[in-house]
């Protein structure tokens, strides 16, 4: 007997799509329509996966028709323009009751507003952040919903069904109303420009300090692997730098043009967070790392300019260690700036976030993946109100424990005249959070001093201003 209705639905089927609708399809008790703007790629969609039995619609019309109440569908399309486009076309044929999910990479302030205009028509709004890339999406993404509770509950299991399981629980949860679950992605992002180049920064110290080869390398970082900082980021790391180019035999790595391009979502997570006031200085100097490299006519320029002449690091061994202690520690504080964000994010928006469980969804499918994530589940779980990420004792510990190495290896970097951005401003950043006296107090001083803009005092209320006598 053919099934003529169907439980969900995906429009968009390029790669994500795709590969989504096929992980719905492989789950017990789901029926699955399908559309795409121009049918071609349903049909190749169709034809290379009849095991799916996807229910295929040539219309939005169709579509709708071929959804079961309250209808269900999980846009994946090219963000912006074609997102508002869908949505446009399916909030003509969808009814009240019926639930439109954003699974795309959407800024969350376009998903604020597209759950406003939607939810006027009575239908409900889902902005889904799905991280994973491709993998994730047909064998089980890490899933950050947003939307209402209502919308929710429909899809809740749905999305448990198809998620990444991590100790046996499934990577999702509602994120919060509206933009939160795009939000929680977008910071995702962030979190994982500046970890890929912590990792970027440890292997250019260990191979400019050691010379080791970039298979030696990969070794360590294998080996790093099986300790506090296993992750897929580490883990693919020592895949890429083993990785050797067919053509020429010599690394991959080496062969690769050095210019990291980007998407955007981490400019967003800067944009956003320097709007908020919260400094995400890791994952701004991760961002400003891509663009630097990515910056010829400059490097070309700059070349020839003087730099130290680098002495071989004398304990080889020690030197690696350091800069995993470093890696570790910096890591610590680009996950506690990144939680900073979010915390004041869902202050400013009226989000109800769970950081713990936030976490808890990342532990599986999605980039940043590691076993790190239930340390900070656990210090939530601890401390609900915990102001900062890095005071919660056991991450207290880990950079007590790291901290000698963090700082040699910042200042053997900066003698050696190897750019460590991420390492370097991380450890600023902690140092300035541990300050006793800032020398903000100057600053408020010049402030006043030109524009008398006042200050506070540290022994009376009130506002203050000083007659300088640079006024008269
Ligand atoms: P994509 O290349 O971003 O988008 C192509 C799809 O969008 C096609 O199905 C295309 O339909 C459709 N589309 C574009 N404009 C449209 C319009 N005006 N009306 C209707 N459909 C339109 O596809 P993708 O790489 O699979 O990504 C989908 C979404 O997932 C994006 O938001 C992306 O940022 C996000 N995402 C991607 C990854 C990744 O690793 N690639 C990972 C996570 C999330 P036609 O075939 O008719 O052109
Ligand atoms: P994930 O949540 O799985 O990280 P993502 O945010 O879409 O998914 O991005 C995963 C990787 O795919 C990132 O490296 C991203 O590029 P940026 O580093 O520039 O953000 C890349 N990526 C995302 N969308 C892409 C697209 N449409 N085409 C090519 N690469 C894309």
């Amino acid at each position: 007997e053919t099934v003529t209705q169907a439980n969900i639905g995906v429009v968009g089927m390029a790669v994500m799509g795709s590969n989504l609708a096929r992980n719905l399809a492989s789950r017990e008790g789901n029926t699955v329509a399908i559309f795409n703007r121009s049918y071609e790629k349903t049909q190749t969609v169709l034809d290379e996966h009849p095991e799916a039995e996807f229910l295929p619609a040539k219309s939005y019309e169709e579509f709708a028709a071929s959804l079961t109440k309250p209808r269900t569908a999980i846009i994946m399309v090219q963000a912006g323009k074609g997102t508002d486009a869908v949505i446009d076309a399916l909030t003509g044929v969808f009814e009240p009751g019926d639930i439109i999910v954003d699974g795309g990479n959407a800024l969350f302030t376009d998903t604020i507003r597209r759950e406003k205009a939607v939810r006027e028509t009575g239908i409900n709004f889902v902005g889904a952040g799905i991280s994973g890339g491709e993998e994730g999406a047909l064998l089980g993404p890490s899933i950050m919903p947003g939307g209402s509770a209502e919308a929710w509950e429909t899809l809740g299991p749905i999305l448990k069904s198809i998620a990444a399981v991590a100790e046996g629980e499934p990577c999702v949860t509602h994120v919060g109303t509206d933009g939160a679950g795009h939000f929680v992605k977008m910071i995702h992002n962030g979190i994982e420009y500046a970890d890929m180049q912590l990792i970027g920064e440890a292997y250019d110290l260990i191979r400019r300090g050691t010379g080791k080869t970039p298979a030696e390398i990969a070794d360590i970082f294998a080996e790093w692997n099986k300790g506090e900082l296993e992750s897929y980021l580490i883990e693919i790391t020592a895949e890429v730098l083993r990785q050797v180019d067919a053509s020429t035999g010599t690394p991959l790595v080496d062969v690769i043009v050095d210019q990291a391009g980007s998407k955007g979502t981490g400019v967003w997570t800067v944009q956003t967070s320097l709007d908020l006031g919260i400094p995400v200085s890791g994952i701004a100097e991760a961002v400003f790392a891509r663009s630097v490299s990515s910056k010829p006519a400059q490097r070309a320029a700059a070349a020839d300019l003087p730099g130290p002449t680098a002495s071989p690091v004398k304990d080889v061994d020690a030197f690696i260690e350091g800069v995993r202690q470093a890696l570790y520690a910096s890591k610590v504080i680009a996950y506690s700036q990144g939680f900073d964000a979010i915390v004041a994010g869902a202050e400013q928006y009226g989000w109800d976030i769970k950081k713990g469980d936030i976490a808890k969804i990342w532990r599986g499918g999605c980039i940043i993946r590691a076993r790190f994530l239930n340390r900070i589940t656990e210090a939530y779980a601890e401390n609900p109100g915990l102001v900062s990420l890095v005071t919660a004792p056991f991450f207290t510990d880990v950079v007590a424990t790291a901290q000698d190495s963090w700082r040699n290896v910042v200042a053997d970097a900066a003698h050696a005249g190897i750019p460590a951005p991420v390492f370097s401003s991380s450890l600023a950043y902690y140092d300035s959070l541990r300050a006793d006296r800032l020398p903000a107090a100057l600053t408020q001083g010049q402030r006043d001093f030109f524009g008398a803009h006042t200050y506070k005092r540290i022994d009376k209320e009130g506002t203050f201003h000083t007659l300088w006598s640079g006024d008269r």
